[in-house]
Order: structure tokens, then sequence, then C-alpha cells
């Protein structure tokens, strides 16, 4: 009943403020706490990222809801203008096994790009059977940001095995796929083709990570990932480079190492540019790897100045979006 009263009551709040925005008190992120939607449940957007499309934040990840049909894959898409309080729009990904993988097929990290030319919503995702050994991309498009996502194709990029992906979107508006390939002991950087139904080369980092994340932030742009642990944790690290194919410098700790990224795995780095100042956020995944539905999420702003990036301790914190300024509450 108590707890009836608690949704109920959280239900109305959060009513008010997507109502009032003027009005709103700024919400508070606090980093491996249960985060719950509108409808009062957490939120299911793990490996995800974040695309901005007309004045709101869509936030899309794998689903790992209990209730989900285990032959199934999911991707949930959820929005918010604050970045804090999080409207469930739908499944847009509910797919049965689409080439014949077999149980425990993979789907994973999937990132939504926005293609301005052909006004379609691309999906890219970690496409793979259960031993990760097809380590394919899959694609699939969408009329809009929260329909359903029809599933097009999985191949190779650029011919290579890739696990994990990332996303990246320049200021420009370029659009870059960001995936992990074994073989190549490194991960490679490759711009989208003009329908966005494939890449071509950019860059390539000799580098053995996965969760890889790219933001351009003053006059560098800052590649970060996390070491190969399975789920387990391990302390992230970044390298600067003045442009995409490089110089990088040498990869450095995000955190004091024994931390390890404080359990978490980057899965991106978002930049808000405020009218004040611009701030990144660390996006990363607490994981539970024998109760996915329960993995929790760490996001907090990121101190970065002159090449430095620096994870600072999971604490509440808020954020204004349209100042860009970042708030830690002691
Ligand atoms: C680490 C990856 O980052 C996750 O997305 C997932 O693929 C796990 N490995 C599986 O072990």
């Amino acid at each position: 009943m108590r707890k009836a009263v608690f949704q109920l009551a959280g239900l109305f709040l959060f009513t008010l403020m997507a109502a009032i925005p003027s009005i709103a008190v700024p919400g508070t992120i606090k980093p491996g706490e249960p985060w719950l939607d509108d409808r009062g449940q957490q939120i299911q957007a793990h490996g995800g990222g974040i695309t901005f499309w007309k004045g709101a934040y869509y936030w899309f990840g794998e689903d790992r809801s209990q209730t989900n049909d285990p032959d199934k894959r999911y991707v949930a898409c959820f929005s918010s203008r604050d970045l804090v309080h999080w409207k469930f729009r739908r499944q847009v990904i509910a797919l049965s096994d689409p080439e014949h993988l077999g149980p425990r097929w993979v789907l994973e990290r999937p990132k939504v790009f926005v293609n301005s030319r052909t006004h379609k919503f691309v999906l890219y995702a970690h496409f793979d059977d259960a031993r990760y050994k097809l380590a394919r991309v899959m694609i699939a498009v969408s009329d809009r940001i929260d329909g359903d996502y029809h599933y097009v194709k999985s191949f190779r990029p650029l011919d290579q095995e890739s696990r994990d992906i990332g996303q990246f979107v320049d200021d420009d508006g370029s659009a870059y796929l960001i995936f992990e390939s074994r073989p190549t002991k490194g991960f490679f950087i490759a711009k989208l083709t003009d329908d966005y139904m494939g890449v071509e080369k950019t860059a390539f980092i000799q580098a053995p990570l996965e969760g890889g994340a790219i933001v351009r932030y003053g006059n560098l742009y800052y590649v970060i990932g996390s070491h190969m642990t399975g789920w387990r944790p391990n302390p992230d690290v970044f390298a600067t480079a003045p442009s995409l194919a490089g110089p990088w410098t040498e990869f450095k700790d995000i955190a004091p190492p024994e931390a390890n990224t404080y359990n978490a795995q980057s899965t991106m780095l978002l930049k808000i540019a405020g009218s004040k100042k611009s701030t990144v956020i660390f996006m990363g995944d607490i994981w539970k790897p024998k109760e996915l539905w329960d993995s929790r999420y760490l996001w907090m702003p990121l101190d970065m100045q002159n090449g430095s990036m620096h994870l600072p301790p999971p604490q509440s914190w808020q954020l204004n979006v349209k100042t860009g300024e970042a708030t830690i509450l002691k």
C-alpha cells in the first residue's frame, strides 16, 4: 500500500514537472541507484546511447526486462528534456532471431543515428551468436524516432570483426561508428556512408579496448574505453588527439585504477553545450550479469581541462541542460 502511494506521488510529480518545466526544481541524478521512468519502473537502456532530436533527448538501450520473451531481443526508447526525468516511449525493437543464430543470440549496445538526408532513423547494434564468434553489426531502420525499427541486415564493418560498438556525432553533424576488433588489437572509427547503411574507414586506434566512446571538447577529441574483462569492471582509460586520425596520446586512467571505474563500464560520452559552459557526461553501465535487468547506471560530469579527463567519485548531482552547468551535491 505504502509503495503504491509513493509510486502515485512520484507519477504526479513527474507529470507536474513535465507540464510546467519553467517551475521545475532541478532533478537529481543518483549514480548506482535504481533510476525509475515515468511508470515507476527501472529504466531498461543498458549499453545505451542518447540521440538528441527536436529539443528532446532519446535514450536507447538494451531492454533486459524479466518479462521479456527470452527468444527475442529488445531495445527500449525513453525521452527527456532534462536528462533526469525519463518517459518510457516503447520497445522499438522486439526481434526474433533474424538470422537463426540460435538460443542466446546477442543484440547489444544499440545506438540510433538521425540521417537528415534520408529522414530515417538508423539503429546500429552489436549482433552476435551465443559465443560471440559472429562479431557483426546489425542495422534496423525506422521512419520515426520512437517507431518500430525494422531489421535490415548484418555485416562486418570494413570486413573486420566487430563486437562492442559506440557512437559519435561530431559538431559538424558527421556520424561515426566506433567498433572494437580483436584480431587487429584495436578499434576503428568509421564514418557512416551518406545513407548510413554502411561505413568507411576513418581511423584506427591501436589499443585493445571495448565500450569505446568519443567526444570533441575544446580543440581536442577524447576517446575512452575499458579493458576486456567480460561483464566485470576494470579501469577505463582515455586518450586525446587533435583530429580523429590522430596522433593519439598514450592512454591514461580516468579515475584511480583501484576504483575500477567505480564498478562501471563506459557506453557514451555526452556533451551538453549550454549557454554558459559545455559539460561532458560519462555514461556507464554498472553490470549485474546474473540479473542484467537490475544493472545500474553511472552518469557523472567529467572534469576536463587541457587534455585531461577525470571521473569524480559517484555522488548525486544536478544538471541544467540550458546553461550546461553541473553541480555535484555535497
Ligand atoms: C563486455 C561488453 O562490453 C558487454 O557489452 C558485453 O558484451 C559483455 N562483454 C559480455 O561478456
